[in-house]
């Protein structure tokens, strides 16, 4: 009678077995069976209902069937563990023969490029780099530079305002002073930097631009050491086949002034699209430093001389990879940046 219950236990038990595939599911069988309130637990507690003398034959027939029941599900877990670790090892495996996905790191803007090529040259004639403030004193940009509020080249440098004397800079050109004011000659600086003009927005313009100043100040200086130092420069950036050209002009903090064309990049000076079928390209603006602007910085005019330059960047940059509209590197299109 026992016997028989038994029996049917075990074979319904090893039938569910049968159905497990995961260790979950073998867990709740084996709660099923054997937990607190499990099958075989029940039986074992049902001993007490039995007469005495039935009870140790009982007892260790249900106890056998027990530990038939507990050997099974070791057995099956260790299979099923097994087969899990299997599993989760193929769904690892790292196929190395498969092409790797690429990291996107971006690119260096061509400003910045042509920037950095153009320090590392002034660098290595002994150029420090020098920095100034983008919104700067009307004092600094216009005021010591020997342009008085009254003076008509104001008008070709319109700016944004801040108050009625702090301005969007319109030039590099006010770093001269403030290097000069805080250090004593010798001075060799170059300035790189942003600055601003109320322009329109076209082709060859923008109210953002970029400039580089550069300042010499010592005993003796003349505009040969001047245009030696931008030939120099030239050839450098646009290769040793390229000529500088000075034509004069008017800059309120330089006498003499001039406006320095290089032979065009593109053409070699034969005369291309690029530079208007001129052969030159006008890039810079330069100049021997006015002793008007060396007295109000309190450097003497008797003793030192000096020259100055503002470079265009953007010009530059655009001559150097011949981008023909000034646009594209503002508007910072990866498309566009990715080429360089
Ligand atoms: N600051 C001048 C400009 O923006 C360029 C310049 C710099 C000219 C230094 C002479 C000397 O046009």
């Amino acid at each position: 009678m026992l016997r028989d219950e038994l029996d049917e236990l075990k074979r319904k038990f090893i039938n569910e077995l049968k159905q497990i595939s995961d260790s979950e599911a073998l867990e709740a069988l084996r709660i099923k069976y054997m937990g607190k309130k499990g099958l075989v637990t029940l039986l074992l507690k049902g001993m007490g209902d039995l007469p005495p003398e039935e009870r140790p034959a009982a007892g260790q027939a249900v106890n056998g069937l027990k530990e038939e029941l507990a050997a099974l599900l070791d057995n099956e877990e260790r299979r099923i563990k097994a087969a899990e670790r299997q599993r989760r090892l193929e769904a690892e495996t790292i196929d190395v023969t498969m092409p790797g996905k690429r990291p996107v790191i971006g690119k260096r803007h061509p400003l910045s490029i042509v920037r950095r090529q153009i320090e590392d040259i002034f660098i290595g004639m002994g150029f420090e780099i020098a920095d100034g403030p983008e919104v700067e004193y009307d004092y600094y940009n216009f005021e010591a530079l020997n342009i008085p509020k009254d003076h008509p080249s104001r008008d070709l440098q319109d700016t944004f305002y801040i108050t009625d004397n702090i301005v969007l800079r319109t030039q590099t050109s006010p770093v001269q002073i403030r290097v000069m004011e805080s250090h004593k000659p010798p001075i060799r600086i170059i300035a790189p930097g942003r600055v601003y003009r109320s322009d329109e927005v076209d082709a060859t313009h923008s109210p953002i631009f970029h400039q580089m100043e550069g300042l010499v100040v010592d005993h003796g200086i003349t505009m040969g050491d001047l245009k030696g130092v931008l030939d120099v420069f030239a050839k450098a950036l646009y290769g040793e086949d390229t000529r500088t050209k000075f034509r004069p002009h008017y800059f309120p903090f330089t006498e003499p002034s001039a406006e320095v064309d290089v032979t065009c990049a593109w053409c070699h000076g034969q005369g291309c699209r690029i530079c208007g079928y001129s052969g030159w390209i006008e890039v810079l603006g330069a100049g021997m430093v006015h002793p008007n602007v060396l007295r109000t910085v309190g450097i003497n005019p008797d003793e030192y001389s000096g020259f100055a330059f503002g470079l265009g960047l953007d010009r530059l940059t655009m001559l150097k990879y011949g981008i023909d509209d000034m646009r594209l590197l503002f508007e910072n299109d990866y498309r566009f940046l990715k080429q360089f």
